[in-house]
């Protein structure tokens, strides 16, 4: 039994960090390519055991110390009632974004077990492959799921997003709050149905200023972790430096961070609270010799309660070699 992650996550001691990578099936891998051809983005989200199979696909590769479930954060708002599209080159799509009062009222809570059955299905399928080896699960923060939903697709300013929360707060608060309580509901089901831990992705909470994440996105993230009861709970932000001393109050067991943050002074910032990361994800395209004097910084200034991670999910075009060089050097690492 690999218990590494789980230890970490009791506060009790390992020999090493666990190691696993955000976007880890993905498509720098050729085995995700090849059952990515036979069907879309989506329709392996929607097959349980397509999902199964890219999701032991590096964790056998690699020897991970978890597995991430492969399914994506925009399946809640098709459970709230938007349908998505995920064209090639262009990702994702909500075809009738929500920018007004009128707009929020066509929302609906799902009863999630009915609605979103695919990630406990795959965790099922998961444990008959690799029982010994822990399976996170995962959703989006209720403001990263604001901003495609209010947005209607990525963008690099969300203006329309802050333009709805400064414009008309009581309609962007009660769809965030909306958001957290299907969000909460959603991992609280996979925490109950085969996960050793939940990640929340708040990916784009770092495009607000201190203030506005304080307003809005710090309490639909506390609302919607309260809700999680049956598994230690993740918070992911990228850009998070400035609200660094804001993410000890989300609830959270474990903030993930990305690279632009001192694992060091995070810890001092945070207290008990434990940290993931936090490689810059275009690191791996470095000479070895830079990856692994890289990983060993972070091993050390991260120290005993660290998961380590990729500062985001990994890019398409990683060579191999360097996830290799990466994951080798943490394996050597001893406390
Ligand atoms: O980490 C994992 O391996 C688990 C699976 C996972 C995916 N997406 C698979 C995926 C997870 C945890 C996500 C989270 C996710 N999805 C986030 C938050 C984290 C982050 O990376 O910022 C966001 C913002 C999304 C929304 C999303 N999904 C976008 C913007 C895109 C397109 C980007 C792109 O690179 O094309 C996706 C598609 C997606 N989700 C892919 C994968 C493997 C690539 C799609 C493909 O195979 O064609």
């Amino acid at each position: 039994m690999n218990d590494r992650l789980q230890r970490v996550l009791r506060g009790e001691p390992v020999d090493r960090p666990p190691v696993w990578f955000m976007r880890q099936a993905g498509r720098y891998l050729p085995e995700y390519r090849a059952v990515r051809a036979g069907t879309t983005f989506l329709g392996m989200c929607r097959s349980p055991d397509l999902a199964c199979e890219v999701t032991v696909q590096p964790v056998v590769r690699f020897g991970l110390d978890a597995a991430i479930v492969f399914s994506d954060i925009l399946v809640v708002l098709e459970a709230i009632g938007r349908e998505i599209t995920f064209e090639a080159g262009e990702g994702p799509r909500i075809l009738e974004p929500v920018r007004s009062a009128s707009d929020a009222a066509s929302l609906r809570r799902p009863d999630v077990a009915d609605a979103l059955p695919v990630v406990p299905q795959t965790f099922a399928r998961f444990k008959k492959i690799l029982p010994e080896v822990p399976i996170l699960g995962f959703a989006g923060a209720p403001f990263t799921l604001l901003c495609y939903l209010v947005e209607g697709s990525g963008s690099k300013e969300w203006a329309h997003v802050k333009r709805l929360l400064w414009s008309d707060p009581v309609t962007a608060r009660s769809i965030l709050d909306l958001l957290a309580d299907v969000v909460g509901d959603y991992l609280e089901l996979q925490a109950s149905t085969g996960a050793a831990a939940v990640q929340m992705f708040d990916t784009w909470a770092g495009v607000l200023s201190p203030e506005m994440y304080r307003e809005f996105a710090l309490p639909a993230a506390q609302r919607a972790l309260a809700r999680v009861k049956s598994a230690p709970r993740i918070y992911y932000t990228k850009d998070s430096a400035p609200v660094l001393d804001q993410l000890r109050s989300t609830g959270a067991d474990v903030i993930g961070l990305d690279w632009r943050v001192d694992l060091g002074k995070a810890r001092k910032v945070l207290g008990d609270v434990k940290v993931q990361g936090n490689l810059d994800p275009v690191a791996l395209f470095a000479p070895e010799a830079e990856i692994r004097r890289q990983v060993r910084q972070i091993l050390t200034a991260g120290g005993p309660g660290h998961i380590f991670n990729l500062g985001h999910g990994i890019l398409p075009e990683t060579p191999i070699s360097g996830v290799e060089a990466m994951v080798d050097e943490v394996k050597r690492f001893t406390y």
